[in-house]
């Protein structure tokens, strides 16, 4: 069996890597990487840290507006898939390179498998839903993480082909978070004292898009009675910079990080502030609060579950959760039990 998997962003990397390790010894695939995200720390290094195998193919698309980089990376990909043929075309949860991925292969009639099916925000406004609901709509395959993603998908009339495997990221952290501390020393590299800092992400385009957002987010940051590491994803670097904004000293601006090194700064924050997706799951699974710069979420478990609160990008709400707010709940397992990639590649593998 020949399957083509399609990676491009950050996350993807992450998600493909347990998959792709998964597969290789069992079928033939072809890594193709659209390069979407292309600085060294926001693609190399994840290949060099999750032992994820070399792009087979490299489309170097880059960045550009939705239609341009969308439609570079669909020429690339069905070139790619005239070529070989694939028996299956794997993407992953949301982004652009999700979209062009399926939409390519749609066309030629090539069976899509969708890993992180079944995902809402109700926010059509959001360019990931519109993808992720695109994908879902013209996939074979659909790997939902819960049973809520499930019901999202049969109220929209899926409900062929659907299959509830837990989270692929859950597989990821359960198996790096072992190996980082020996592979880093990321907390006394930056002179942090475990547990005694905040630890944020924001690169949504809600957030950075939106001038009076990122300045309130920013404004929250410099109130709290914690010191703030903040990697910052490029996209919102260039907002920074263009805002003209100076972070005071309670704020530190790192580069974005390696997994292992993330895994490790999650693990020892007090609490994580993100708009991230991957994020919040994370910090659910190392057992830290997250408080979550969105005003929705996906990930609906985490916050039903006591563990993650939604504060929009509100200063007020953002400083009161981080001063007052401790989850108090047990944390029930939810998004599988780190065998998700196993059970992706035997449903694949098995398919007639
Ligand atoms: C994309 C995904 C988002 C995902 C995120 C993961 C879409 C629509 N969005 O958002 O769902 O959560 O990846 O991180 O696909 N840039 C660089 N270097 C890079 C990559 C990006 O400088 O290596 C800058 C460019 O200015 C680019 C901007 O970041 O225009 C945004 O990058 P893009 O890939 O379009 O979207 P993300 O915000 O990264
Ligand atoms: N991540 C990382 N380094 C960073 C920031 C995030 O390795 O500097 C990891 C994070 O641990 C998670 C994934 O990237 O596994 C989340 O990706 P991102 O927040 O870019 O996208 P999203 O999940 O929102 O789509």
């Amino acid at each position: 069996m020949k399957i083509i998997s399609v990676v491009g962003a950050r996350p993807q990397f992450i998600k493909a890597a347990m998959v792709s390790r998964s597969l290789r010894p069992r079928c033939q695939e072809i890594l193709v990487h659209t390069g979407q995200h292309y600085d060294e720390n926001m693609s190399q290094v994840f290949f060099d840290e999750l032992e994820l195998p070399e792009p087979d193919i490299y489309l170097g698309v880059g960045s550009g507006s939705h239609a341009v980089q969308t439609a570079r990376m669909m020429t690339g990909i069905e070139e790619i898939l005239l070529k070989e043929s694939p028996d299956w075309l794997v993407v992953y949860g949301d982004t652009n390179t999700t979209l062009a991925g399926a939409l390519a292969a749609s066309k030629l009639q090539v069976p899509i498998a969708h890993v992180e099916a079944g995902l809402r925000s109700f926010q059509r406004a959001m360019p990931e839903e519109v993808n992720r609901v695109l994908v879902d709509h013209i996939s074979d395959a659909l790997f939902c993480p819960t049973q809520p993603s499930v019901d999202n998908l049969s109220r929209e009339g899926i409900t062929r082909g659907v299959y509830i495997v837990g989270d692929v990221m859950a597989d990821a952290l359960q198996y790096f978070i072992r190996l980082a501390p020996q592979k880093t020393d990321i907390l006394s590299d930056l002179g942090l004292e475990a547990h005694c800092y905040a630890l944020a992400t924001v690169h949504r385009a809600a957030n950075t898009d939106d001038p009076a957002r990122l300045k309130a987010i920013l404004k929250a940051f410099e109130q709290m009675n914690l010191p703030v590491v903040f990697p910052v994803h490029p996209r919102t670097r260039k907002v920074i910079h263009d805002l003209g904004w100076k972070a005071n000293r309670n704020v530190r601006l790192i580069e974005p990080v390696g997994y292992l090194e993330m895994l490790l700064l999650e693990a020892n924050a007090d609490c994580i502030l993100t708009d991230s997706g991957g994020v919040q799951k994370e910090a659910y699974w190392v057992g830290v609060r997250c408080i979550t710069l969105r005003d929705e979420t996906e990930w609906v478990e985490t916050v039903a579950l006591g563990w993650n609160r939604l504060v929009g990008a509100d200063t007020t709400a953002i400083v009161e959760a981080v001063h007052h707010w401790r989850p108090t709940a047990p944390r029930l397992p939810i998004y599988g039990d780190g065998h998700s990639a196993e059970m992706i590649s035997d449903i694949l593998l098995n398919q007639p």
